[in-house]
């Protein structure tokens, strides 16, 4: 393991000066936000609208896939979920039959190997951004589970969205950078996050800020090939005192593959979230070990009482330490009402959105997921095979 995070390429901060050559178009930007989908359901996502009249759609980025999916009329639920409840579930839906640019596309080769029907449509980036013609994947069957239940952008290593962005000339290079934003805490430090396409935000990487870059690792284990190794993760208490769940040992180095799509801020081997619990404190609801059901799937709960008040911070790549405040740490639990399709809350619990499993092996190396991006950015791109990523 230590062998490999090694091996990683550690080369100079060149990626800004790659992305902007001087007669590329500038990257377009398209916020991530609490998507309006109907009234009461706004889900977090990458708002684009689809077809003519255009419906409004949440997306997931996803790292590793390349194509463009949106759930259709058929939103393939469960019998608990009402139209409603499964709408907002998907982060909208997409009637082909309603869009009068929809056309379908036969013997479509996507690059995902997905069961799916494929369309031409338009997509609309607020406010003004359309995307005309772009090819759309119906999925056949659920993609993902309550993981990843809504419509996903691929942005994976062939993806057909930054392709047809290319070659349409709206972007430079197939690159992107993904900025999730602070989608918890008080409202009034609540922020939007950012999807860039064809470069980096400036903004988010300032030139005295921290970053590293890495080449990929394609695996089985890691489907975004971004491998990054974890050197440690310490609780930082208001006290200014921090400690270490590693408990100082540097020999429990550990890989985390980031993944901006999935839910919570990581998976975490079960020991290290032993150690995380008897230094954090805080108590299960009732005393029974409950995970959450809804946007942080599978992640822990707690009684709102004695919950952990202090930050977290991962040591990454020997080089950056990614601090994510109390504010994007212990969160309300948010989930779709499977029968009104509102998003509602459990007033009786916090949520502590990291997702112990059970051991660490080939199969379920650790995730560093969407709430990791409320504290980093990530910038990938394919034409230098490389991908870094800094505090904002
Ligand atoms: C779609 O989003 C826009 C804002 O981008 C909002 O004004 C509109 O009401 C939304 N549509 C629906 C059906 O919620
Ligand atoms: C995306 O395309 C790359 C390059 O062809 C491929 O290696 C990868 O497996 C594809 N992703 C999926 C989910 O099939
Ligand atoms: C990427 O997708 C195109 C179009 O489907 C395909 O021709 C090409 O072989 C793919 N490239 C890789 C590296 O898989
Ligand atoms: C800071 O607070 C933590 C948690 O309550 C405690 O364990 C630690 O001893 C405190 N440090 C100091 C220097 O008081
Ligand atoms: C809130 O969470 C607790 C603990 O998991 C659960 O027992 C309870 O049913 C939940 N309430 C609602 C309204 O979902």
């Amino acid at each position: 393991m230590i062998a490999r995070a090694l091996s990683f390429l550690l080369i100079p901060f060149l990626f800004a000066v790659i992305v902007y050559s001087k007669c590329a178009p500038k990257p377009l930007l398209l916020p991530i936000s609490d998507v309006e989908l109907s009234a009461g359901a706004n889900v977090r996502g990458v708002g684009l609208a689809v077809g003519t009249p255009s419906k409004n759609i949440s997306f997931l980025v996803n790292a590793g896939r390349n194509e463009t999916y949106i759930y259709g009329q058929d939103g393939l639920c469960d019998d608990s979920f009402s139209d409603a409840g499964c709408f907002t579930y998907r982060g909208g839906q997409y009637d082909i039959s309603k869009s009068s640019t929809a056309s379908k596309v036969d013997n479509y080769r996507d690059n995902d190997g997905t069961s799916a029907d494929w369309f031409k449509d338009n997509l609309f980036a607020q406010p003004d951004l359309p995307i005309n013609g772009i090819t759309i994947g119906v999925p056949k069957k659920d993609l993902d589970q309550q993981y990843k239940p809504q419509a996903q952008l691929g942005v994976g290593k062939n993806s057909s969205f930054l392709i047809f962005l290319k070659e349409a000339g709206k972007i430079g290079a197939r690159a992107y950078s993904i900025f999730w934003g602070l989608a918890s805490g008080p409202a009034d430090q609540q922020t939007t996050g950012s999807l860039i396409l064809g470069g980096i935000d400036e903004a988010l990487t300032g030139v005295d800020t921290k970053k590293f870059t890495s080449g990929f690792t394609y695996d089985f284990t890691c489907g975004t090939g971004m491998l990054v190794a974890l050197n440690d993760i310490s609780l930082n208490w208001p006290n200014g005192t921090d400690t270490s769940i590693f408990l100082g040992q540097r020999s429990t180095v550990m890989q985390a593959c980031l993944q901006p799509d999935y839910p919570g801020l990581m998976t975490m081997p079960l020991k290290h979230w032993e150690n995380f619990v008897k230094l954090a404190g805080g108590n299960y609801p009732g005393g029974v070990e409950s995970r959450a059901l809804g946007f942080n799937f599978w992640t822990m709960l707690f009684e709102p009482e004695g919950v952990f008040y202090g930050d977290l911070t991962l040591s990454l790549q020997n080089s950056i330490s990614i601090r994510i405040p109390n504010t994007q740490l212990v969160v309300p639990d948010k989930y779709v009402d499977v029968s009104t399709g509102k998003v509602r809350t459990n007033e009786t619990v916090r949520n502590l959105p990291i997702d112990p499993i059970q051991e660490i092996n080939q199969n379920d190396l650790p995730i560093l997921g969407r709430l990791f991006f409320t504290s980093a950015y990530l910038s990938v791109n394919h034409e230098t095979e490389t991908f870094l990523s800094g505090r904002p």
